[in-house]
């Protein structure tokens, strides 16, 4: 493979100049190993990606979000780094990733990298001389090691605990703990260390020299930790306080000052870059991510996590909304990733039935994969209508449900033996993508995938969707051209009454959205029907969406359905 941009010159690649480009963009998050493998071992590369650039652009996206590809022992799918600044072999080489810029942006793409800010993997160089070193050393600095508690020091320094299971401390052989809030193989950094913060604004540098236009921040509300190391009060103990609590790892003011720096950093390119911090924190702590010497923006996972419901749905736009435009910001929309079960398998389950443990637990015939497809196209679309920018995730155009039924000898996430198998974790919606029919892992690659494809993958491919009508694809190219023709750059939403059963909304052209919670047909307005997610001709059915030009004024809403919650 040939270089065929040099570090540096990518940026001058014709990108379209627009400096709010990300207020309003289709973003699509490759997941680099299962979207496509263009060298046969099995996992996807970025050769993958260039090949399937062409595909992306005639979907209709702005731009993609590239999870990580760093060299990595792929312990937690590449977010545990091990280097930064260069691409891991079985992904490609560094000059593949200034190809696939390049091209990228020759086709109008942007390219987002997502940067792990939080912790190294364990093999990263720094980790390394870390372990090596004497307690108390510049090298054990950059990571939080510390002495435990109890007469020879057993016991963890804290009670703190990991995210994917047990504690969140591990011994070393001199006796000293490391601090991971993830696997044990992500030590955490210490961000009170400012050879740590220069190292990550160089690396910004960096990747800004290659011409990506933006980053996704990993865990951005984590990075700084109380470092009196208090415990984490127990349920009983917060029961017994009327304090809001200081969580000493979580959402602490100290952030923003890492936001503020690293915006600096962005803020040195003349191109319209742009940065969105994977953020799970309150709704009253969100605005703050978002002054404008912050992000940009911030995954609003509310919306994601909001049951099948009118009302809810109602109340989690109308937050969302009013939230993003009370900072001057733009809302963010998404239903998909690679951390939480595919919606259309989601939207399948029982809203009182918990979609993280299901996959182990069952019951599994309480899983209904059509009414599941039939709300993931609906509830698409809506998001498709929505003022803002909208992520989505590889596969969610095939209408793909979570292959929930992996066998547990091919589980990869670290998820898995962390909970003590107790949480079957994510690989369910990591399976690697269905491109054609039949043949050799569907044309992911020539040969087996690294996880399994079930059989019916092939029916749900790319190729067994393109040019049918009423095709889950067809349904996300229409509606993504429509989007591009009526909504792009109009920031408005203007609520509708059309009835208690459907949530309706007018945007800044005149074209209404109209989804149907109810369980019998609605009436549509007269008017020039643009796109839905089933037929309409007889109605809005249950779990149907549609987008149409009225013919005449609908009337405007006072948010009625709020109070009917
Ligand atoms: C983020 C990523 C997730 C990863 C975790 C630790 O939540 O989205 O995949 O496991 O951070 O880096």
């Amino acid at each position: 493979m040939t270089n065929s941009t040099l570090p540096g010159q990518a940026s001058d690649a014709p990108v379209t100049r627009d400096a709010t480009w990300w207020r309003h963009g289709v973003v699509y998050q490759v997941y680099p190993r299962s979207f496509a493998d263009a060298n046969g071992d099995g996992t996807g590369d970025i050769g993958g990606i260039r090949s399937r650039l062409p595909y992306l652009h005639q979907l209709g996206v702005n731009a993609i979000w590239v999870s990580p590809w760093y060299p990595s022992p792929l312990n937690d799918g590449g977010y545990d780094v091990a280097d930064y600044r260069d691409i891991d072999p079985r992904f490609g080489t560094l000059a593949d990733a200034e190809a696939l810029i390049a091209e990228a942006h020759a086709l109008d793409i942007r390219v987002l990298v997502d940067i792990v800010p939080n912790h190294t993997s364990h093999v990263h160089p720094w980790f390394q001389a870390a372990l090596a070193a004497e307690p108390g050393s510049p090298e054990r600095d950059r990571y939080l090691f510390r002495e435990g508690k109890g007469a020879d020091g057993e016991e963890p320094p804290t009670n703190w605990t990991c995210v994917f299971g047990g504690p969140a401390w591990r011994r070393v052989p001199d006796g000293q703990w490391y601090l991971h809030l993830f696997d044990f193989t992500q030590p955490d950094l210490n961000w009170a260390n400012e050879e740590v913060r220069a190292e990550f604004d160089d690396i910004f540098r960096f990747w800004l020299a290659r011409g990506v236009d933006g980053f996704r921040i990993d865990v951005s509300h984590g990075m700084v930790k109380d470092l009196t190391f208090p415990d984490v009060p127990t349920i009983e103990e917060l029961l017994e306080t009327s304090k809001a609590i200081d969580h000493p790892h979580w959402d602490r003011d100290g952030v923003h000052e890492i936001n503020r720096r690293w915006r600096r950093v962005l803020d040195e390119s003349d191109r319209d870059v742009m940065m969105v911090a994977e953020a799970w924190v309150s709704a009253e702590s969100q605005p703050l991510y978002l002054r404008t010497d912050e992000y940009h923006q911030v995954f609003n996972f509310e919306f994601l996590v909001t049951p099948w419901d009118r009302v809810a749905a109602g109340a989690a736009i109308d937050r969302a909304v009013s939230a993003a435009q009370a900072v001057g910001s733009a809302p963010t929309w998404t239903l998909s990733n690679h951390d939480v079960m595919r919606h259309a398998s989601r939207y399948g389950l029982p809203a009182d039935i918990n979609w993280r443990t299901w996959p182990l637990t069952g019951p599994y015939e309480a899983l209904d994969p059509e009414l599941g497809l039939r709300r993931a196209r609906a509830g698409s679309l809506l998001l498709m209508a929505l003022p803002g920018s909208i992520y989505l995730y590889q596969g969610e155009e095939l209408g793909l449900p979570e292959v929930w039924d992996l066998p547990a000898e091919v589980l990869d996430d670290p998820v898995w033996e962390d909970s003590g198998h107790t949480q079957k974790g994510r690989d369910g919606c990591r399976v690697p993508l269905p491109w054609v029919t039949d043949g050799p892992s569907f044309g992911f690659g020539d040969g087996d995938a690294w996880l399994p494809q079930p059989k019916w993958f092939g029916e749900m491919s790319v190729e067994a969707q393109t040019g049918i009508p009423g095709s889950t694809i067809e349904l996300y190219r229409a509606a993504l051209a429509a989007r591009a023709e009526y909504m792009s750059h109009d920031e408005s939403l203007e609520w509708l009454d059309l009835g208690d059963a459907v949530l309706a909304f007018r945007r800044g052209s005149g074209v209404i959205c109209i989804i149907n919670y109810g369980e019998a047909t609605v009436e549509l307005p007269a008017g020039e029907l643009i796109v839905a997610s089933t037929d309409v001709t007889a109605g809005l059915p249950t779990d149907a969406c549609a987008w149409l030009l009225p013919d005449a004024a609908c009337p405007g809403a006072d948010l009625r359905w709020r109070a009917s919650s």
